[in-house]
């Protein structure tokens, strides 16, 4: 099979997601650049046993034999990042939330599509199997007209005034938090099962912690539990917590979320329930192989990830038989397993669509987002179109 090469920037907790999923795939090439010079560069690679590596992430878009950037770099950075490997003809494969403005967004959307390179944004959670099974029941008529959606997205690693990542200062992040975060995720999904869009937003954020304990050193994301607390400063926190959001969709529905790091015992619980005309369904990704069906006329029914029981889109990201869960690396690999596929057919050349998320949907959840932050601004309805 032919080869190609992915540079990989930043080598923290997902950057080494993309190393194992790349790998798994069998044939990538992989390099990486860290932002701590050579020697950090070095270090990691020898970790992970990759032989190209660079001290910065200008080295390695300028490198001819990079065919693909994946970008992990913290939230501000995409943008830069994006568009200087669009400008220099590289595809792209970048983290969510693809940026921290909607103008960014559209402008790396803008260049991905005059300079025809394929850009895609990590909206991995669309790849479980059991998503394409919820989103075949809603194109089959199974479930009916959308009534509302509900859910949250919630974890813990945020929890006390000690724990502390880039995330939680806004020059990183981007002015919202965990709803760029966790939230970007979350209407990404919802949207791809139900094909119903958010029209409009209402918003309530809280800061638990205005100030938390920030280490001197670097602490890569989920690790914070290990930090040496003799060796803190207090840093201002202005993004939130925890957000409160009520929605209404372009069919009427409408729906509410709600997300936070700082919830106790609530690890990576990313849950919607979807309820339609017909039948309910619902997912939640601490136990994605398991899909409940709610119904009035039948009994409710749990459905185990079976791919000989499964809709055929959802047996295409179906790499196990029954009972062998997939999980969260696994929906990696699924996703970049079509990306890679796109590019080494040259689809986009022969005018074909792409089967995964793109930068207009890294875009669309951007602007969400922003909406989302001007409501609770402005403590008031905010359209989103
Ligand atoms: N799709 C998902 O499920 C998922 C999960 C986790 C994180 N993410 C996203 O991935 C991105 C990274 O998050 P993380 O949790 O891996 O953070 P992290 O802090 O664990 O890792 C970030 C890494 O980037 C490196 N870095 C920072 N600036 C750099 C630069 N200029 N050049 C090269 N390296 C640089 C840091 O040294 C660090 O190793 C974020 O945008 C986050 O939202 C996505």
């Amino acid at each position: 099979m032919k080869k190609i090469t992915a540079g990989i920037i930043g080598i923290g907790f997902i950057g080494r997601g993309h190393v194992e999923a790349l790998r798994r795939l069998g044939y990538i090439d992989i390099a990486i650049a860290c932002r701590g010079g050579e020697e950090e560069a070095k270090a990691k690679a020898d970790e992970l046993c990759i032989d190209k590596c660079f001290g910065n992430y200008g080295e390695l878009i300028a490198d001819p034999d990079i065919d693909v950037v994946h970008i992990c770099t913290p939230n501000s950075q995409h943008y830069s990042q994006a568009k200087a490997a669009l400008l220099a003809g590289k595809h792209v494969f970048c983290e969510k939330p693809l940026t921290v403005t909607a103008e960014q967004a559209k402008d790396l959307v803008d260049i991905a599509d005059e300079k025809n390179l394929v850009a895609a944004v990590h909206f991995n959670k669309r790849f479980y199997p059991l998503i394409y099974q919820a989103k075949a029941m809603f194109e089959s008529g199974e479930i009916g007209e959308v009534l509302a959606i509900n859910g949250s997205y919630n974890q813990d690693w945020l929890l006390y005034e000690t724990d502390y990542n880039w995330i939680v200062e806004s020059k990183y992040s981007g002015h919202s938090r965990v709803v760029d975060d966790l939230g970007s995720h979350w209407f990404d999904l919802t949207k791809f099962i139900t094909g119903v869009k958010i029209k409009k937003v209402f918003a309530d954020y809280a800061t638990f912690f205005p100030t938390r304990k920030k280490p001197s050193k670097p602490v890569e994301t989920f690790a914070g539990k290990m930090v040496d607390l003799d060796d803190v400063v207090d840093v201002e926190v202005t993004t939130e917590d925890y957000a409160g959001v009520l929605l209404r969709y372009d069919n009427g529905a409408r729906g509410s979320f709600t997300t936070s790091q700082s919830l106790p015992g609530r690890k990576n619980r990313c849950y919607f329930e979807i309820f339609g005309t017909k039948k309910s369904l619902f997912w939640d990704e601490e136990k994605p192989n398991e899909l409940w069906i709610g119904s009035r006329e039948e009994g409710n029914m749990l459905i185990m990830k079976d791919p000989s029981i499964l809709d055929e889109s959802a047996v295409e990201f179906s790499s196990y038989p029954g009972g062998h869960n997939e999980g969260f690396n696994d929906t990696s690999k699924q996703f970049f397993g079509k990306f890679y596929e796109y590019i080494l057919n040259d689809s986009k050349g022969k005018g074909e669509k792409e089967s995964f998320p793109t930068f207009k949907d890294g875009y669309r959840q951007a602007l969400i987002c922003e909406k989302i932050f001007e409501s609770q601004k402005k403590e008031q309805w905010v359209d989103v179109d």
